[in-house]
């Protein structure tokens, strides 16, 4: 098999890598050459990714940092910088939600919650890496946004509180985009349709995500390995002129 080289030379930190997306984005940066952070809370879930790249003869770096406390992000990016020098590619993966209650049931407590692990991590941590970006003159970030930010899912239920966030994830990616592109930086989003991460197993029934499936025009669910595709794209000097995109991976599920 021919070596994989996309990312050769770049240092590439993945939030939210211990699993779902994004364990699936830091695998495949990995096997494209990238040196990898992986950050995440969950140091059972980060520890066990970690050997099993290492078991592919390859290594990452984990990083146990919680993205909604800033101060943590800036110390964290703080350290990468000292120790790697730079950071080429950000992949802002933390995000989702855990129940379908509606609007009338949901409190002041939870819809901050929700746009806080969606929508201001992403935020801190961007916001944490554009400046050494800006001084390198280069960069790549990229934000895992939602379909539900652009519309509701047509064949399942949608979280509302989650919706607004990922859109303003959209939003922040064009208008970023615009300012970085000075600096040699381009900001991109994904935007994936349903995927059986651990997360969604719990929070979608299996006849909502049988129909989901039914319902797509090409009659199945995407998997990780789609999402993580599409970064490596982003991520890559295929991409160069890319920039203010948001690349639908869902199936068809919506097509606009
Ligand atoms: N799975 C899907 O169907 C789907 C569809 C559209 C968009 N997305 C988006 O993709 C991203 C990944 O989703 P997933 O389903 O893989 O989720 P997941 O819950 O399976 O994985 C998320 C990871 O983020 C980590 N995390 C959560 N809060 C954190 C925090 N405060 N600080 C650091 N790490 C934290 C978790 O420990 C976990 O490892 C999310 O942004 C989600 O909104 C997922």
């Amino acid at each position: 098999m021919t070596k994989k080289t996309k990312l050769e030379g770049k240092v590439a930190l993945v939030t939210g890598s211990a699993q779902g997306l994004g364990e699936a984005i830091l695998k495949e940066f990995v096997y494209e050459g990238a040196s990898t952070i992986l950050l995440d809370l969950n140091r059972k879930e980060a520890n066990k990714v970690k050997r099993e790249i290492e078991e592919s003869n390859n290594t990452t770096e984990v990083l146990i940092v919680d993205v909604c406390d800033s101060k943590s992000v800036n110390i964290a990016i703080d350290n990468v910088i000292k120790k790697y020098k730079k950071i080429d590619i950000l992949v802002n993966a933390v995000g989702g939600f855990h129940n379908f209650d509606k609007i009338k049931d949901i409190t002041d407590e939870e819809w901050h919650k929700v746009i806080n692990i969606n929508l201001n991590s992403a935020f801190y941590c961007t916001r944490a890496v554009m400046k050494y970006m800006e001084e390198s003159r280069t960069g790549r970030i990229i934000n895992i946004s939602s379909g539900a930010g652009i519309a509701p899912n047509p064949h399942a239920p949608s979280y509302v509180p989650y919706g607004a966030a990922k859109a303003g994830l959209l939003g922040m990616t064009k208008l970023l985009a615009r300012d970085a592109g000075e600096f040699g930086i381009t900001v991109n989003a994904i935007a994936p349709g349903t995927a059986l991460t651990p997360r969604v197993k719990k929070v979608r029934d299996p006849e909502s995500i049988a129909n989901i499936a039914k319902m797509n025009p090409l009659k199945n669910i995407i998997e990780p390995i789609d999402c993580a595709k599409a970064a490596v794209f982003l991520a890559s000097d295929d991409a160069r002129y890319v920039t203010g995109i948001t690349m639908m991976v869902n199936a068809g599920n919506l097509i606009f």
